[in-house]
């Protein structure tokens, strides 16, 4: 009797011993899982700085920070969506706000609507409205933009650039006139690292700008602007002329190995997002001092924006742990904490201004007088196929120069996936 009281006795110890201890495991085990191509060269610090923020109001939540290396998603988007497809999708992942969230995610019915909980945090009305529009469908919200980030801007070595007696440019002619002196002086005028296909299509997409205007920019995806507008020829031959300029290795290197290129004081001017802005402060430069910057030349006006954004993925394993994620980066605090080290400025309009650089105060004070358009490189203008077909398009065109071949493979891409 005795003995089978104290297995009992024992028996309930080892139930609430395994209680406490499952509880106590559930209670520090909650995780969630952000998924990103932030991986390096400026990206990475700006994300590890909201994670920490996110650890110090959730200490009990694991970030798994699952990252897929390669500029723009070069990587990461395919093995994103493959984990959507096959229903195995991350808590909460990085997205661009426009056409790549809505075409993709929204319209084949993987996100939830976050409308409710924008509402309930009291932030829906603090968004920039046409930054946070490229993230609805139909009423609702679906992602929370995290930055806005500019893809018409060029960095300029101001070192090289006086070395060389070369002015900023005005104008898309005077770019090209020291473009010609820095290449004579024997230093890569403009540095491009085009592996990845992406970068390249960034310029033209800037040229794009230049030569049909913000207005016919915006046309060419609601309608108003035809393909085979003789602007679009246009901006092929700039991008061709200005082409003749780059890097010769330029197929074999990344965006940031361009910038790289730049910032060791072998070029003079480097045309890419202001991500890049992020990557020359971790590289120790300052703002002003060591670089200067000026949207790509006669885009001036207008600002071609880029939004990361996330969202909660229908089926989410951990979806209250993502929904604190998405309340951090929909904050105040969020935002200032991880735009000023990304190179990218705030989507919420009442955002700390002392907090950013003077390259982020000025784009900040563009953003909120320029006519905002979509970025083509970056998911915004125009679905996923185009996106690809451009690429394609673009990548050949810098190898055969052929600018009438480009020019109707523009509009073919365009009739085929954009009207
Ligand atoms: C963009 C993204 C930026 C930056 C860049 C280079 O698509 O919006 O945040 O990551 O790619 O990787």
């Amino acid at each position: 009797m005795l003995f089978k009281k104290s297995m009992l006795l024992s028996i309930l110890l080892m139930v609430a011993l395994l209680f406490v201890s499952s509880f106590s495991a559930m209670a520090q085990n909650g995780e969630v899982e952000i998924f990103s191509w932030w991986t390096g060269g400026g990206e990475e610090e700006g994300l590890n700085a909201l994670i920490e923020l996110f650890n110090e109001n959730y200490p009990n939540v694991e970030v798994i920070n699952a990252t897929v290396a390669g500029g723009a998603g070069s990587n990461a988007k395919a093995v994103l969506k493959t984990r959507m497809v096959g229903g195995n999708p991350p808590d909460s992942f990085q997205v661009h706000g426009g056409a790549e969230l809505v075409n993709t995610y929204v319209e084949t019915g993987l996100m939830e609507p976050i409308t409710g909980l924008l509402e309930e945090w009291g932030v829906k009305d603090k968004f920039n409205q046409q930054i946070l529009e490229m993230s609805s469908y139909e009423g609702e919200y679906y992602s929370v933009p995290v930055n806005v980030h500019r893809s018409n801007i060029m960095f300029y070595n101001k070192a090289v650039l006086e070395e060389n007696n070369v002015e900023p440019p005005t104008d898309l002619a005077s770019f090209k006139e020291a473009l010609a002196k820095l290449d004579e002086a024997g230093v890569v005028p403009l540095s491009l690292g085009d592996t990845n296909k992406w970068p390249a299509t960034q310029i033209f997409e800037s040229l794009l700008v230049s030569t049909l205007g913000p207005d016919g920019y915006n046309g060419l995806w609601n309608g108003n602007t035809a393909a085979d507008d003789p602007a679009v020829r246009e901006a092929l031959v700039h991008f061709n002329d200005i082409m003749q300029y780059v890097n010769e290795d330029h197929s074999a290197l990344t965006w940031q190995d361009a910038t790289q290129i730049m910032h060791e004081g072998e070029a003079g001017f480097n045309i890419m997002g202001d991500w890049a802005e992020g990557y020359m402060k971790t590289l120790g430069w300052t703002p002003g001092e060591e670089f200067g910057w000026m949207p790509v030349p006669e885009s001036e006006g207008t600002f071609i924006v880029i939004t990361d954004t996330f969202g909660l993925p229908k089926g989410a394993p951990n979806p209250e742990n993502a929904k604190k994620w998405l309340k951090t980066i929909a904050s105040v605090e969020g935002q200032d904490t991880f735009n000023p080290i990304k190179g990218s400025i705030p989507a919420r309009l009442d955002a700390d201004k002392s907090k950013y650089d003077p390259y982020l105060t000025s784009a900040m004070e563009d953003f909120a007088e320029d006519t905002l358009s979509p970025s083509i490189a970056h998911g915004s203008a125009a679905p996923e196929g185009f996106i690809t077909a451009l690429n394609d398009t673009i990548n050949e065109f810098i190898t055969t120069g052929d600018v009438d071949a480009a020019f109707e493979n523009f509009q073919k891409n365009h009739e085929e996936y954009v009207q």
